[in-house]
């Protein structure tokens, strides 16, 4: 584990702590998969409603919201060992059945939000229009990840 890897799992779980979402025992893999994921959702949230204009933008809040997802997307995917498709799980067996088509997915998540945090500079975004430009293809990835590996309801 280099530095940023270690900075980046910090930041995920800050963002966790501050969602509210307490008590995650680190030992227990879907618990944490999916507070992981519980916080992607609050920052889809976050960040759609300011595309929507249903929340006022401001560049700190886009930040936020891309941080979150670059946070998620270098940690998610460490919480998928052997055995954790069985209980309370919304994850497809197929992640482990093919394993290199979920590592293309949470690659394809990852380079979005690098490219989102390369374009949100120290401050964030500075207007809506360039928020929209570097969050767009973040929210583009939940759909295709979602289809294969997560469980129908
Ligand atoms: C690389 C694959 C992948 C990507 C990309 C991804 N997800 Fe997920 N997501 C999952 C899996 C797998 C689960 C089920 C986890 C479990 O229950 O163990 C999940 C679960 C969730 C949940 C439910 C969390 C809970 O409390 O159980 C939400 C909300 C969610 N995803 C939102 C999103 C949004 C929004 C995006 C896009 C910004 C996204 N996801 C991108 C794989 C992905």
């Amino acid at each position: 584990m280099n530095i940023l890897r270690n900075a980046a799992i910090i930041g995920a779980l800050s963002v966790l702590t501050f969602a509210g979402a307490s008590a995650i025992a680190a030992e227990d893999p879907i618990a944490t998969r999916q507070a992981i994921m519980s916080s992607v959702g609050a920052a889809a949230g976050l960040g759609g409603g300011m595309m929507k204009g249903d929340v006022a933008y401001s560049p700190a809040a886009g930040k936020s919201a891309i941080a979150t997802m670059r946070a998620a997307s270098l940690t998610f995917g460490d919480f998928f060992p052997e055995g954790s498709d069985q209980g309370k799980t919304g994850a497809a067996a197929k992640i482990w059945e093919d394993p290199d088509g979920f590592k293309a997915e949470l690659a394809k998540f990852a380079g979005a939000t690098e490219k989102a945090m390369a374009a949100s500079g120290k401050d964030g975004p500075a207007d809506l229009e360039a928020f929209k430009a570097a969050f767009g293809p973040v929210l583009g990835s939940c759909k295709s990840c979602h289809e294969t590996y997560r469980k129908k309801n």
